[in-house]
């Protein structure tokens, strides 16, 4: 797994209020979302064009372009990637998930510009002029990709916690390599932990999108 930029301090909005409409997270949604990661520590620069504009609060407001859609949203010069996702858009995407908040497990992967990183190690202000694609847009239009699709047929989850995280991943590397081999598959998803241990069935899975994405499908 690749990690773009660093940070050693927790962001201190994990401790602020969080309405509950705004944590209520559908479970077949996440599952339709979840149905269905990268080294080097890479900062992102803002374009200029795209700069974020200070605000007297300390908080600034950014632009991010997230699953195809121009997203405003106002935050701190540390917000994290993750927390702007999953706390501060005004409808937020949950699917991305928060578990180690340090880089290790991968649960918080999203893809910028097409490459799987860990969204907790991600400014969100150097996210600004890059693509983000979170688990929720992978199926934009309700259809499921194909490693959604083989995610399902596999059972490739249990509690499925890691589950939108590696379906990022795995979908950035089966597209982009899809006659990839177990042991391939096995090494693209070493940075994704799943501690319900469905490793086997996520690599049948990738195997079977492979071979669907060669024929077309
Ligand atoms: S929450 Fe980001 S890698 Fe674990
Ligand atoms: S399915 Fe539970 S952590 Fe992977």
């Amino acid at each position: 797994m690749r990690y773009r930029g660093m940070r050693s301090d927790p962001s201190p909005e994990r401790g602020e209020a969080v309405p509950d409409d705004k944590l209520e997270v559908s479970r077949r949604g996440f599952l339709q979302g979840a149905g269905g990661a990268a080294a080097g520590a890479l900062l992102i620069q803002p374009d200029a064009a795209a700069a974020p504009k200070a605000r007297k609060s300390g908080e600034q407001s950014v632009t991010l372009m997230v699953n195809g859609e121009s997203r405003d949203v106002s935050l701190e010069a540390r917000t994290t990637l993750l927390d702007a996702l999953r706390i501060r858009l005004e409808d937020p995407l949950t699917g991305t998930k928060l578990v180690c908040d340090r880089g290790t497990c991968g649960a918080c992967t999203v893809l910028l510009d097409g490459d799987p990183v860990c969204s907790c190690l991600v400014l969100a202000v150097d996210a600004v002029g890059h693509e983000v694609t979170t688990v929720e847009g992978l199926a934009p239009e309700g259809e499921m990709n194909a490693v959604q699709r083989a995610m399902c047929k596999h059972d490739g989850m249990m509690c499925g916690f890691c589950t939108p995280g590696i379906t990022v991943t795995l979908t950035a590397f089966m597209e982009a390599q899809p006659a990839a081999t177990r042991e391939e598959v096995q090494a693209a998803l070493s940075g994704n932990y799943c501690r319900c241990g469905t490793y086997p069935h996520v690599f049948d899975a990738a195997l079977e999108a492979g071979r669907e994405l060669q024929e077309g499908k």
